[in-house]
């Protein structure tokens, strides 16, 4: 799977949904998520991020390690929809993401 990590926080630029074959990518309050078992790692998403959030699940830097963790926890409840387009915006951000302090200031 492929995983948005620490540079999507507060930006959301979304350029990446309109690239994702499946609708795998799914929105929350501070950032945007990858559903790891709907993602089947075309990489379409990964070169149109203008800051270079997303990385194969192997290449993510270590100092963002927790992010591959965030991009599993996100779906605790969500499950797998199979589209993020039908559920929209949901706001369950795992905790550490929600106290995250605001970027890009
Ligand atoms: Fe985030 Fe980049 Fe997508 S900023 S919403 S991962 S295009
Ligand atoms: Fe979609 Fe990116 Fe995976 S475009 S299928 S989330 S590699």
């Amino acid at each position: 799977t492929y995983v948005i990590a620490e540079p999507c926080v507060d930006v959301l630029d979304k350029a990446c949904i309109d690239e994702c074959p499946v609708d795998c990518i799914y929105e929350g309050d501070r950032m945007l998520y990858i559903h790891p078992d709907e993602c089947v790692d075309c990489g379409a998403c990964e070169p149109v991020c203008p800051v270079e959030a997303i990385y194969y699940e192997d290449d993510v830097p270590d100092e963002w390690a927790e992010y591959t963790k965030a991009n599993v926890d996100f779906f605790d409840k969500l499950g797998s929809p199979g589209g993020a387009s039908k559920v929209g915006k949901v706001s369950d951000d795992p905790q550490w993401i929600k106290d995250l302090s605001p970027r890009g200031e």
